[in-house]
């Protein structure tokens, strides 16, 4: 494994030109995450190593090389810049399963300089609609299964000029702005991709917070710096590993470490469209003899719930390094994993605004179960306390701030530089965590500065589905929190009053469930719905969640004084 060497050490060595070297581009001012994830492995004579074996559901398989992956990608790019006149920095959106053309897409709006925001392919009206108008695309590259959706939505979209419509098109007829796209019928051998300098926007992933709609956190192509460094470091990626990051490209694991950090590296990986079942994950680790595997806490609960022996049905001999992401990764998990597979989960903390990994238990440090490691080489991290924005004593919980200026770090939120301005204070990055640093300079994960619900290792706002619930006629007032779940980490409960001419009942409890169902995707519907005479609120009548949060669990409420401000 490759030894990141002490903290000292890596201060005084640390330097981003080592990608920039390691990647080909240190005497270069500009580059493009398409291109140096494509043709520059292509170039490097290991076009026929295989990128992807996609495994779909029903066990449809197919298999495409480095060669290929530039051909589609460049086929996507054509498409965009020369045929249907798409610019450079337009935003491009793509919405759908994971199936290999999100892959090929997402290089190729790189590559022809545009700005790719993936989508979520849960994403109900409501989740699509904020996101296509914040960022006014231009374009949405989807599949048959999901263009309805796109279609309802269009009315109310004018800025969008094109629909892609790829993949199996068997039984479709193209409608309004509508163009297909068949990869294997479009064969573009050369694409001059944009001369992208590390500053140009790349992808724009969006993001939930407390307040206000979801937030696109913008990227810039500077960020294949860190992904690379970190693809190497952190998840330790070798030529020959077989890698399987089980993130879907809808959230930010999915882009850094599900496309931009293998490919950059040459490393073939697996992409699995299904979702969870604890059978056909094993299965997958054994048939493609994975060697490296990302994944999230929830998932690695559910395994350890399933038992041991299923484990031993499976030869797994082939993973050597195993690495979690997304939500606080317990102790028991750790200790589990290293009792099954003889290796322990390597805790990796980061955000959608990072764009990399900060913090981790990474290869050549010793892994402390509970903890998500130490801040990566060039990555500064602290404590901070919230009054002063300073450094608290080692062992003291404050907010957790990194020093600004690593490649990967987001640019802006779109179209809100406020908000964004908000989260520096003091020379710091506020990431919006709370955490503690012990004696060894590990990091521990102590909850979240705000209201945003962490379920399954996705943040959902509270806004959203408050917002969602008061849009039924019979709801007065909502709240939304997150209550603690031995799986999920947290599970969404809603708290409603109702207008007065409506009394609670399950049926009602129903109705309004059915109604929200449509509006949110399955991560933020909330498990279960109480109705309430009315919610605790500030006097200024701001719904204090804190409240109701700590309600539920029993614990003591704390100042209140305090949520005047919050
Ligand atoms: O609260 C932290 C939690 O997930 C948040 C970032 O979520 P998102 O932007 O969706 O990106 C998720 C994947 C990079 C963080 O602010 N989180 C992430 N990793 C960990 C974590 N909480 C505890 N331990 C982690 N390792």
């Amino acid at each position: 494994m490759y030894n990141i060497g002490s903290y000292e050490e890596r201060l005084k060595n640390f330097d981003w030109n080592i990608a920039k070297k390691d990647l080909g581009i240190l005497d270069r001012s500009t580059w493009n995450i398409g291109e140096l994830c494509s043709d520059r492995i292509c170039r490097m004579g290991h076009g026929s190593r295989v990128a992807m074996y996609w495994e779909g559901h029903g066990g449809k398989t197919a298999t495409y090389t480095f060669d290929e992956l530039r051909i589609h990608s460049n086929g996507f790019a054509h498409l965009l810049r020369n045929t249907l006149d798409i610019q450079p920095g337009e935003r491009v959106y793509v919405f759908m399963d994971k199936m290999p053309e999100l892959y090929f897409a997402f290089l190729g709006i790189l590559k022809a300089g545009c700005i790719v925001s993936p989508l979520f392919s849960a994403f109900q009206e409501d989740s699509l609609l904020t996101r296509l108008s914040d960022g006014e695309a231009s374009a949405v590259i989807t599949t048959p299964k999901f263009v309805k959706r796109i279609r309802k939505l269009l009315p109310r979209m004018p800025y969008i000029k094109h629909i892609v419509v790829t993949n199996d098109l068997t039984g479709y007829s193209p409608q309004e702005k509508e163009i297909v796209h068949q990869v294997d019928r479009v064969h573009v051998a050369h694409f001059e991709s944009f001369q992208a300098d590390p500053e140009t926007p790349s992808i724009l992933h969006y993001t939930s917070g407390t307040t206000g709609k979801p937030k696109g956190a913008q990227h810039v192509h500077d960020s294949v710096l860190s992904q690379y460094l970190t693809t190497k470091w952190i998840l330790d990626l070798r030529p020959d590993d077989v890698y399987w990051c089980t993130a879907d490209p809808g959230w930010v694991t999915g882009t850094s470490y599900g496309i931009i950090g293998p490919w950059c590296t040459g490393v073939t990986q697996v992409v699995f469209e299904a979702g969870f079942r604890p059978r056909a994950w094993y299965e997958i680790l054994e048939k493609y003899g994975v060697t490296v595997w990302y994944t999230a806490p929830t998932a690695i609960r559910m395994l350890m719930r399933e038992g041991d022996e299923i484990v031993r049905e499976f030869d797994l001999s082939k993973l050597r390094h195993l690495c979690s992401v997304g939500e606080p990764l317990n102790a028991e998990a750790v200790i589990w994993s290293e009792k099954v597979f003889k290796k322990a989960y390597h805790d990796t903390w980061w955000q959608t605004e990072t764009g990399s990994i900060m913090i981790a238990n990474y290869p050549g440090i010793k892994i402390k179960p509970g903890s998500m490691g130490k801040p990566i080489p060039g990555i500064t991290a602290a404590v901070l306390d919230p009054a002063t924005y300073t450094e608290v004593p080692e062992g003291e919980t404050g907010l957790l701030a990194l020093k600004p200026g690593w490649p990967s770090m987001f640019r802006s939120y779109r179209r809100n530089p406020l908000v964004y301005e908000d989260k520096f204070r003091n020379g710091w990055y506020i990431t919006g965590d709370r955490s503690r640093i012990d004696r060894e300079g590990y990091f521990w994960f102590v909850g979240r500065d705000d209201d945003v619900i962490n379920t399954a290792g996705h943040l959902v706002s509270p806004f959203e589905i408050e917002s969602a619930l008061l849009e039924h006629e019979a709801v007065a007032e909502s709240a939304a929190i997150g209550i603690p779940d031995p799986i999920n980490m947290e599970v969404v409960k809603a708290f409603v009053a109702l207008k007065p001419a409506f009394d609670p009942s399950d049926d009602l409890s129903l109705k309004i469930m059915n109604f929200i169902r449509k509006k949110l995707s399955p991560l933020a519907m909330p498990q279960e719905i109480e109705f309430v005479d009315s919610l605790p609120k500030t006097r200024s009548g701001k719904i204090m969640r804190r409240v109701l949060r700590a309600q539920e669990t029993g614990e003591p409420i704390g100042d209140l004084s305090t949520l005047e401000n919050d």
